[in-house]
């Protein structure tokens, strides 16, 4: 499992659990990531914000398009109690075409 972040503290966090593999700085966007086919792109956050932040508005729906232009699949969209300060995270899993 990688990780990818676009904040290269956050990656030096990210490689204190010892848990992944490359640490990819890297923002995404609509350039191609570094991530194979068939690989897995996994990406978590508080759901709220899907509503409250406005750059996160069109999460949803770009994603959904990347889908249908034949990018990637979605895998599973899950929900869970007490993400971060109480409130529900929101977990997508994207397999890569
Ligand atoms: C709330 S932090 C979460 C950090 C960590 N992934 C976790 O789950 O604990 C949000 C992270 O998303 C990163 N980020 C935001 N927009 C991004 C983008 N377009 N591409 C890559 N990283 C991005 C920020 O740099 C920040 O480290």
């Amino acid at each position: 499992m990688d990780a990818l972040d676009a904040n290269d503290n956050m990656l030096a966090l990210a490689k204190e659990k010892n848990v992944y593999g490359r640490l990819i700085q890297d923002f995404l966007g609509t350039n191609r990531l570094d991530v194979e086919d068939g690989g897995f792109v996994v990406i978590s956050m508080r759901e709220v914000n899907l509503r409250k932040v406005p750059e996160y508005r069109n999460l949803e729906p770009r994603m959904a398009a990347l889908q249908s232009e034949g990018c990637w699949e979605q895998v599973s969209r899950d929900m869970f109690p007490d993400y971060c300060e109480g409130e529900e995270g929101i977990m997508f899993v994207y397999r890569v075409c």
